[in-house]
């Protein structure tokens, strides 16, 4: 997957953007893959967390919240075996700008009606948001209740619906927060544990389709 990007994008504030793109980047970090983690929100996300303790275990940290991100990325992934961009949560041009260079995008979406509805537009705004996109797109589940009903219905309306969803979902862990006290993330501070675990399992499965995309494009 060298040289891939993968941009987190949501147009719903809150939906987890910013703690999967530093999990993610982290997670390979730990892995040796050498990561770019950028951070292309206006409101430095991902910096105020790098600023404490632990500063995400040293991952590669760049930040540029403008639409001229685009050129950024196109100039600095290929020193990197993944580029990570985690995105403003609404409609921006900066958001369009780190979609148009990704090789996969990621949605982060709760499971809740209102946060599904708000998912669809997000992925019909990107569609039209970038001139003759055809992105690799997944939804994640974010937040969501081991066993909940609603997790199961939102995740049939999601497939029903013809969005390709991950099989592992980021459950509500309070690890997430624990870590990031420490400007960590679990898959440095508890790497045995369950949400170690399943960003692991995020991670696995986004590296397969970038995988599938390397070789379908060489
Ligand atoms: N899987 C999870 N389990 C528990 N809490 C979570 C999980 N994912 C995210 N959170 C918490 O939800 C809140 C919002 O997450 P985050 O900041 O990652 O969302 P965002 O989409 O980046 O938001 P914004 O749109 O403001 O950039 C944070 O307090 C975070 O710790
Ligand atoms: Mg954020």
């Amino acid at each position: 997957m060298s040289g891939s990007v993968v941009t987190i994008a949501s147009l719903k504030g809150g939906s987890g953007k910013t703690t999967l793109a530093c999990c993610l980047a982290v997670h390979w970090h730990l892995k040796g893959y050498k990561p770019l983690l950028i951070d292309a929100d206006p409101q430095k996300s991902v910096m105020r967390l790098a600023d404490r303790d632990q500063a995400l275990g040293g991952v590669e940290l760049l930040e540029q919240a403008d639409p001229n991100v685009w050129n950024t990325i196109k100039q600095q992934s290929g020193a990197h075996g993944v580029t990570v961009v985690d995105t403003p949560g609404f409609d921006s041009d900066i958001t369009v700008a780190a979609l148009a260079v990704a090789d996969l995008v990621l949605i982060p979406v709760k499971a809740s009606p209102l946060d599904v509805d708000r998912m669809m537009d997000t992925v019909k705004t990107l569609m039209s948001g970038v001139k003759g996109w055809a992105p690799t797109f997944r939804c994640v589940l974010t937040q969501t209740i081991r066993g909940s009903v609603i997790s199961r219905h939102v995740r049939a309306e999601l497939e029903e619906g013809g969005f390709p969803l991950l099989a592992n979902d980021m459950p509500n862990r309070v690890a997430y927060a624990e870590a990031g006290l420490f400007g960590a993330t679990p898959s440095m501070t508890m790497p045995d544990s369950p949400a170690s675990q399943d960003i692991s399992a995020i991670a696995t499965e986004a590296e397969a389709l970038l995988a599938t995309k390397k070789a379908l494009t060489a």
